[in-house]
């Protein structure tokens, strides 16, 4: 079988320990994978000055697939996370974790196998906020038909890749109705893809709480960012923690896998390491390379030393890092996993489609900074009437105002009864500060066949 090379990162405190574990089993698996060593974190730092060097990028770019240990970012210095760092240089664009319960890490659950798979990139961790007055906070939720693509059609690729049934869409499309609306809409069409897969989907909230009741019923979760930062989480929490989490980040031309723990500088060059974590995220990087037999001799070895109790300290057991790592080899089993390997895919390359729309612009909503009560608004600009103003998202006018908490932020939605023009637009802006309205936000309104392409405010 063609040797393929694979960048490793060796990192900080117990890195280079639960790397050679990695090294030796991979060896002992006869994993068709060669190492091509690169540096990140503190050594980096130290030597170049940056905890990501170029070289490492290139490496990466060259490779396609990397390996990483865990590397320290220190507090004082203002070097940025090695992490962050790659992630963003490389448009790491989903993260995949699994949750699996293991022989050795007691749990109220067993049967927990789920692949959680987030979208990387977008959402609120799009970073765009702005204060619009002293007292009101805003963040754009950014999702789009293309990120939320990308994340989704990764899922259903590895469900297909391995063997898996059922993909779960997690949203909360119910609230969110356009941009969640937009992720389930993407889900719905890319499961029509893969009609082999079953394709659901479930409200966040319940799934949290089906996750902590039934946890065995999930198959494969897709989620935008931020619920799948949290969910991930509580997955981990659900088999164990993340002293047992492996993840790894997929780009559009490569993807980096590692442990969720840290360097562990505690108990770094002592023995004690555990590289279970390292090891499983091991796990899914061969799966992602399509060596998927390797993927599964490894998994069951691992598992079998665990289930005949050989453990490191962490998990209650007495066995060395290099203990550990023989128990595993000893247990290898390799008939046949060279016949179980697929082509490595690449979800992200398949196209992205960018859809076309004719929109019309009918009208805007102008945000105003105003304190107290409710702020006298002209009825008609120009071609735009007022419709209603709204207080946190609640309708304050017309009829009566409800009696609730006015916050100095208040939506002023004008919209006129044919197409305007940005100038249109423009020139009420310009009235309604010739008349002293202290405008903070503009958001411009806009329809496709007489349906809205923005949602309604509550009372609407
Ligand atoms: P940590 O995960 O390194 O350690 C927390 C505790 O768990 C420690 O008691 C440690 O001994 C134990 N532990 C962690 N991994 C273990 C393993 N494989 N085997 C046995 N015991 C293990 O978290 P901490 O202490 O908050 O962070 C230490 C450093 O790691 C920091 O500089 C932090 O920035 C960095 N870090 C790096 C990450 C990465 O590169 N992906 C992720 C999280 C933290």
């Amino acid at each position: 079988m063609d040797m393929r090379t694979v960048t490793l990162i060796q990192g900080d405190g117990i890195g280079p320990e639960i790397c050679q574990s990695v090294i030796d089993i991979f060896a002992a698996a006869k994993v068709p994978v060669q190492w091509e060593m690169a540096m990140a974190g503190l050594e980096a730092i130290e030597k170049f000055g940056n905890g990501v060097p170029p070289e490492t990028l290139e490496s990466i770019k060259r490779n396609k697939v990397a390996l990483k240990g865990p590397t320290t970012t220190p507090i004082a210095g203002g070097h940025k996370s090695v992490n962050v760092t790659i992630r963003k240089a490389l448009e790491l664009y989903a993260n995949v974790r699994l949750a699996k319960s293991m022989p050795a890490v007691e749990t109220r659950f067993e049967n927990v196998d789920v692949l959680i798979v987030r979208e990387n990139i977008e959402d609120t961790y799009a970073g765009i906020e702005h204060m619009q007055t002293p007292n009101v906070a805003q963040c754009i939720k950014l999702i789009t038909r293309q990120g939320s693509m990308a994340a989704i059609r990764y899922s259903f690729e590895e469900a297909r890749k391995l063997g898996r049934k059922k993909v779960t869409c997690v949203h909360k499309a119910n609230i969110h109705k356009i941009t969640d609306g937009l992720f389930l809409t993407v889900f719905r069409e890319v499961a029509a893809e893969y009609p082999e897969i079953e394709a659901t989907d479930i409200i966040v909230d319940n799934c949290c709480m089906q996750l902590v009741s039934r946890p065995e019923q999930f198959d494969v979760l897709v989620l935008p960012n931020l619920y799948g930062d949290i969910v991930s989480d509580l997955c981990a929490g659900i088999v164990g923690g993340l002293g047992v989490a492996p993840g790894g980040n997929i780009g559009r031309d490569c993807a980096v896998f590692e442990a969720v723990h840290g360097s562990a500088p505690d108990i770094a060059g002592k023995g004690l390491a555990n590289p279970t974590a390292l090891l499983l995220s091991s796990v899914q990087m061969l799966q992602y390379m399509g060596l998927i037999g390797h993927a599964s001799a490894i998994q069951n070895a691992l598992e079998s030393a665990l289930a005949e109790g050989v453990k490191t300290r962490d998990l209650g057991g007495t066995a060395s890092t290099a203990e550990y790592t023989q128990a595993i080899i000893s247990r290898l089993v390799l008939d046949g996993v060279d016949a179980q390997t697929v082509p490595m895919t690449n979800a992200a390359a398949a196209e992205l489609p960018v859809i076309s729309e004719n929109w019309t612009l009918v009208g805007a909503d102008v945000f105003i900074e105003h304190k107290g009560g409710l702020p006298q608004m002209p009825e008609t600009i120009g071609p735009f009437t007022l419709r209603l103003i709204s207080n946190r998202g609640t309708k304050v006018w017309p009829g009566p105002t409800p009696d609730i908490l006015l916050v100095d932020h208040f939506r002023n939605r004008y919209v006129a009864d044919s197409s305007v023009t940005r100038n249109d637009v423009l020139a009420l802006l310009q009235e309604l500060t010739a008349m002293g309205k202290h405008w903070c936000h503009v958001e411009l309104l806009n329809q496709v066949a007489g349906e809205a392409r923005y949602s309604k405010a509550q009372g609407e």
